[in-house]
């Protein structure tokens, strides 16, 4: 690969930091790929991985449509791949270090196949010191862009694979709103829809808002015509995504916000609408009158917390206190009736002592969660929490992660056990790869539930009685 290093566009942390008050403007692109690269993927194969969140799923879908458009076909083995992408989070360490390790263990395939093309995507290319390593380590990577550039995708590809080129595209700022990209939907009956990009709430711990950019919100017409076209294509669930949803529509200059959004979006009918995340800062009133009047806005909130204490929270940058926290947790609870709710929450932030710690399981059995997604903290170069000094040590929080873990599932199971006798609504995935008997799908509340049927398809909603349970799912029949 030639290196023609003036014309990478390398990432720049610093400015992506930046937020300025200047209008996103919505870009309706007409999706038209010159002739040259239209026919580049004919014959050819891509294999695509990828980590981290719903809007890296989401993004994926993207990544595959264009490369459809592009010709090329999908395979799920990275032997027979003419272009390989990850797909990367950098959200903590060791979401990055399983991709280093992927990289490398790809290396050997560039032996046995020259014309293969390595590309890295996604959010960890965002980051200087990531795109450094990969320079410096990494020379059989040819392709890397950032969250910014997938538009960019056919003709970054092609500078690769006809010009011999390694390329290197970051954009640390974001650019418009772009509408009408090709997606490839890797579900059938479940889909995600993207209402906002980017995030402004800056927590001192979180690489999010550098690699993801400035809040940017779709307009109200387009998301719901996107929901309109799956609920006609045969879609049952749909999933809005934004990093903090209760954001949605400030940035735009007609009057609008989630609750607005909500209420249209139930209005089209669709049969269950979920979203996330919403931050338990600004979740309004008008917001909880929605989800609680709607029968096809599902139950489930998940509500991250971070930690049970105040001081933390307030180190942390999360614009709450813990009794905040609890009273909208409260207000939830009794005005949405049958709710559950999932949260997230990060042990051994710098300088956590015990006593803060034990106010984060008091949290817990404050809420008796359903689920909770918890992590050790990580620090993330760029973000202010990484300057802080740690005297916190590793086997310490490693000990409150498992005996966090152990006080959540104790809750998951508890509330699990209260659901045994009942009969719940089951959006079908599909029947279990084990025993074609058995199938498996979701709660109104987004429990997995693991069932006796015959003559189920995935997309069916069905009733099941629930007969047993486990710490992470149900078990029953189809009525
Ligand atoms: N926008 C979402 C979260 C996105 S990141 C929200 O604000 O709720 C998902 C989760 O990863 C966060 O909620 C947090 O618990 C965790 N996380 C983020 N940065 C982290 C870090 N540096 N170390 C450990 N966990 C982190
Ligand atoms: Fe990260 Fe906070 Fe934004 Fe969530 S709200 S993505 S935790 S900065
Ligand atoms: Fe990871 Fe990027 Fe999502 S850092 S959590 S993939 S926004």
């Amino acid at each position: 690969m030639k290196e023609n290093k003036k014309d990478w566009i390398l990432p720049d942390l610093k400015s992506a930091q930046k937020r300025t008050k200047n209008d996103i403007p919505i870009e309706r692109l007409v999706f038209d790929l010159p002739d040259v690269v239209r026919d580049m993927g004919k014959a050819r194969k891509y294999y695509l991985r990828t980590y981290g969140c719903q809007a890296n799923e989401r993004d994926a879908e993207t990544i595959a449509g264009i490369l459809e458009a592009m010709g090329y076909t999908m395979t799920t083995s990275t032997d027979n791949a003419d272009f390989i992408l990850l797909n990367t989070c950098a959200v903590r360490k060791n979401a990055e270090d399983k991709v280093f390790g992927e990289i490398g263990n790809l290396k050997h395939l560039k032996l046995t196949n020259p014309d293969l093309i390595l590309g890295v995507c996604g959010c960890m290319p965002q980051e200087e010191e990531v795109v450094d390593t990969i320079l410096k380590t990494y020379p059989h990577v040819d392709l890397i862009f950032g969250t910014h550039n997938i538009h960019r995708l056919p003709q970054l590809l092609y500078q690769v694979s006809m010009n011999k080129e390694r390329t290197i595209e970051v954009f640390s700022k974001e650019g418009e709103v772009i509408e009408n990209l090709p997606v490839s939907r890797f579900g059938t009956h479940k889909a995600w829809v993207n209402i906002m990009y980017g995030c402004d709430k800056f927590c001192t711990y979180c690489i999010v808002p550098y690699t993801r950019g400035k809040e940017r919100s779709r307009l109200i017409e387009d998301i719901i015509s996107e929901v309109e076209e799956l609920k006609g294509r045969g879609f049952k669930e749909i999933t809005l995504l934004g990093q903090n949803v209760n954001a949605y529509g400030k940035d735009l200059k007609e009057p609008a916000n989630f609750a607005l959004l909500l209420k249209s979006v139930a209005e089209t009918k669709i049969e269950r609408i979920r979203f996330t995340t919403s931050h338990p800062w600004d979740f309004s009133d008008a917001m909880i009158d929605i989800i609680a009047s709607f029968e096809n806005i599902m139950p489930y909130i998940h509500l991250p917390v971070q930690s049970g204490n105040t001081d933390v929270l307030k180190i942390m940058g999360r614009r709450y206190s813990i009794d905040e926290y609890k009273t909208l947790f409260v207000k939830l609870k009794e005005r949405i009736s049958d709710c559950a709710f999932s949260t997230d929450i990060i042990v051994g932030f710098p300088n956590e002592t015990d006593e803060q710690f034990q106010q984060t399981l008091d949290i817990v059995d404050f809420c008796q969660f359903d689920n909770a997604f918890t992590f050790i903290y990580s620090p993330r170069e760029g973000t202010p929490a990484a300057q802080m000094v740690d005297n916190v040590p590793k086997d310490v929080k490693k000990k409150r992660l498992a005996q966090l873990n152990a006080k959540v599932a104790q809750y998951a199971l508890k509330n699990n056990k209260a659901y045994i006798g009942r009969m719940v609504e089951v959006l079908v995935d599909g029947p279990s790869k084990k025993n074609p008997e058995i199938y498996s799908g979701y709660t109104r509340t987004q429990k997995l539930v693991n069932f006796k049927a015959d003559g189920v398809v995935s997309g069916d909603l069905v009733n099941v009685r629930i007969t047993d349970c486990k710490t992470w799912f149900l078990i029953g029949e189809k009525a």
